[in-house]
């Protein structure tokens, strides 16, 4: 992400989905202020616990609904959120809500599928394909700068692949959460066999990222406002409309 960041030294910068602020922190470094939202209250806290700068605002607030002026920040950055809003129609308004308030550019990291819709069973997490990102972000006069893809993790994927398919074949539907002991049971199977999968994955972590590969999974989108110009912004001028729930 590195050198799509650089551009923005001394500009205004949101981190959607900030977690524990890690990304918050380090974009602060740059930037002249970030607001960092999570509907997590829980992170918020983490987040503000671990982070003093007097350019960072961490509030509670969600990807869909974010409580910021439009066109008021440079640069948006959602780091594996989206993935994680299990309504497609509230991924769609999140890509519409980090359109309107941001001036520039938009960094998306998130998980994307070739051509089908997936739920992840193992953490509430709703993958949607790559082109429904391209469609959504085009009917918002955005224009793309760069699409790379990443697979950290190949031997997860095929695994996953894997179990789709024999999940199909034995017309077994395992939900994300809840569920039967059965649906339970083959999750935490599941769930074992993965950390296993995830430790041989390692070796092979910097032989896969090709794009275009079936392996691809996590994907950057860097795209901007058609009418993108990177002037300074007084930080004063990007007000956190306060909700209350800070
Ligand atoms: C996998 S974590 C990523 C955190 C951070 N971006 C990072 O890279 O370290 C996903 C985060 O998205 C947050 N999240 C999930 N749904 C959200 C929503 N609708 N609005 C804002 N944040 C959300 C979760 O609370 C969680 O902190």
């Amino acid at each position: 992400m590195a050198p799509f960041l650089s551009s923005f030294k001394g500009k205004t910068a949101l981190d959607v989905g900030t977690g524990i602020g890690r990304w918050a922190l380090l974009l602060a470094e740059k930037a002249s202020y970030v607001a960092g939202i999570d509907i997590s209250r829980e992170m918020i806290k983490i987040a503000k616990r671990r982070c003093s700068r007097p350019n960072v605002d961490f509030l509670v607030a969600s990807a869909y609904a974010i409580p910021l002026r439009s066109n008021s920040v440079d640069l948006s950055l959602s780091c594996t959120c989206i993935q994680h809003i299990v309504d497609k129609d509230k991924q769609q308004q999140s890509l519409h809500e980090i359109t309107r308030v941001t001036r520039n550019r938009i960094l998306l990291l998130e998980l994307m599928s070739k051509s089908s819709l997936t739920r992840l069973t193992h953490y509430p997490t709703l993958v949607i394909p790559r082109v429904h990102y391209m469609s959504t972000l085009k009917t918002l006069d955005i224009k793309s700068i760069a699409d790379v893809g990443v697979d950290f993790l190949p031997l997860v994927t095929l695994m996953e692949n894997l179990r789709n398919s024999l999940f199909k074949k034995l017309g077994i539907k395992a939900t994300s959460y809840g569920g039967s002991l059965e649906q339970q049971a083959l999750r935490n199977f599941y769930q074992i066999i993965s950390v296993f999968a995830l430790l041989f994955s390692l070796p092979f972590n910097k032989m896969v990222s090709n794009p275009s590969s079936d392996l691809t999974r996590h994907v950057l989108l860097v795209v901007r406002k058609r009418t993108e110009q990177i002037t300074h912004v007084d930080p004063s001028s990007v007000s956190l409309q306060k909700t209350g729930n800070r």
